[in-house]
C-alpha cells in the first residue's frame, strides 16, 4: 500500500458526519456501515416490485468515469442511478480523450461545466479517486468504483451485505479470504468492512508471494494452507488472480495455483458444513474456483450482482444527501 498518496477519510464526510464522497471504508464508523446496509436492504426489497424507481435522484446528472474496463460495477452503477432517477452518462476514458492526450484535470474540467452532480470513478492508479474529490466543486459528490490495489468500497459493502443476509451478526463469523490479496483492492476494502463491524475472525490464505507484508497489522490471521486456514470458516471469500496487475512471474503456473488454491468441493469441506462462498467476479473457472463450487448451492456470487445494485443505490442517495446539506450550510454555494 506505499504507492498510496491517501487523502484523510474525513474529506468523504461532512461536519456532522454525513457521506458525502465514498471513497474508501477505512476510517468510517461502524454506525455509518450499519446505515449503508439498512438503507441498500430497503432497496432490496424494492428491486423486487413492479415499478423499481424512486426520485431520490431526479434531476441529476451522473457520470461513469472509468478508466478502466469493467462490466458488472459499470452495469451494476448505471442500474443503480437510474433505479434513482438520475440522468447518466457512461464514459469509458480509455477510449476517449485521454488517449489523444488532454489531463485528468482538463476531463474533469470539461464534465464540470456540463453540470454533473456526481461522479462515480474507476482507475488503475492508486488515489485517483481521491484526487478527483478533491478538485471538483464543493456540490459534486465522487464516489470510488475501484483505485488501483487500493480500495473498492462498494463491493465491499455489496460483500457485507450478502454476509449479513446469509449469516446475520459479524461478530459470531469466521471468514476467510484467498488468493491474490497482494494486488487485491477488493481485500484492502473487504477486511476494512469486516474489522469495523467486528467480524468475529477474519483470515486471509495465500501463497507467499501473493502476500503483502505486514498483512497481520490489518488484523487478519495468515495462513498459506487451504487445509489449516478454511478449517471451520463460514464464509469463503475468493479473489481473482490480478494478473494485469502482476509484473513478475509471481507464481509457478496457473495449474499449480489452482492444486494449491483452487476452491474445489474437496477443499470446501475444510470449512462449517453450512459455509457460504462468494467471489466479486470475473471468476476464472479452473483457476481460483471449480465450476461445481461456483455454480453450486453454497455459491452466492449472482447475490453479490444483485446486491451490488442496492448498495449502489443506497450509497449514491446517502452521497447526494450528505452534499445537499453541507450544501444548504453555505448559502453562497447555491
Ligand atoms: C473486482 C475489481 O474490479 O476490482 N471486480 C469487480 O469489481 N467486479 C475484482 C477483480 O477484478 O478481480
Amino acid at each position: 500500500m506505499s504507492e498510496l498518496n491517501e487523502a484523510p477519510a474525513s474529506i468523504q464526510l461532512t461536519s456532522s458526519g454525513q457521506l458525502k464522497h465514498f471513497l474508501t471504508v477505512e476510517g468510517l464508523s461502524r454506525e455509518l456501515l450499519t446505515e449503508i446496509l439498512d438503507t441498500a436492504d430497503s432497496f432490496v426489497d424494492m428491486s423486487a416490485q413492479q415499478v423499481k424507481k424512486v426520485p431520490l435522484l431526479r434531476g441529476k446528472t451522473v457520470v461513469n468515469l472509468f478508466f478502466e474496463a469493467s462490466t458488472r460495477t459499470l452495469s451494476t452503477f448505471e442500474l443503480a442511478a437510474k433505479r434513482l432517477s438520475a440522468d447518466v452518462l457512461n464514459l469509458n476514458i480509455s477510449t476517449s480523450s485521454t488517449s489523444k492526450g488532454e489531463t485528468l484535470k482538463d476531463t474533469l474540467m470539461t464534465l464540470r461545466a456540463m453540470h454533473s452532480d456526481m461522479f462515480v470513478v474507476r482507475h488503475s492508479s492508486s488515489g485517483a479517486a481521491h484526487f478527483i474529490a478533491q478538485h471538483v466543486t464543493p456540490d459534486v459528490a465522487v464516489i470510488n468504483a475501484g483505485d488501483g490495489r487500493h480500495a473498492h468500497p462498494t463491493q465491499a459493502m455489496l460483500d457485507m451485505l450478502t454476509i449479513r443476509q446469509h449469516k446475520g451478526d459479524f461478530a459470531n463469523l469466521k471468514i476467510a479470504i484467498v488468493g491474490d490479496i497482494l494486488h487485491s483492492r477488493v481485500a484492502r476494502s473487504q477486511i476494512h468492512a469486516l474489522k469495523i463491524l467486528g467480524a468475529g475472525e477474519i483470515r486471509v490464505i495465500a501463497p507467499k508471494t501473493l502476500l503483502p507484508s505486514h498483512i497481520e497489522a490489518m488484523g487478519v490471521k495468515v495462513f498459506q494452507e487451504m487445509s489449516a486456514g478454511l478449517r471451520d470458516v463460514d464464509v469463503v471469500m475468493m479473489l481473482r488472480l490480478q494478473k494485469e496487475r502482476m509484473q513478475t512471474a509471481l507464481l509457478p503456473s496457473e495449474a499449480e495455483f489452482y492444486k494449491l488454491y483452487g476452491l474445489t468441493n474437496d477443499k470446501l469441506a475444510y470449512a462449517k458444513a453450512d459455509a457460504v462462498v462468494m467471489h466479486p467476479g470475473p471468476i476464472n473457472r479452473g483457476v481460483e474456483i471449480e465450476s461445481a463450487v461456483a455454480d453450486g448451492p453454497r455459491s452466492l456470487i449472482m447475490n453479490q450482482v444483485t446486491n451490488g445494485i442496492a448498495v449502489r443505490m443506497a450509497v449514491m442517495s446517502m452521497a447526494m444527501s450528505g452534499q445537499l446539506t453541507d450544501i444548504q450550510k453555505q448559502p453562497e454555494l447555491i
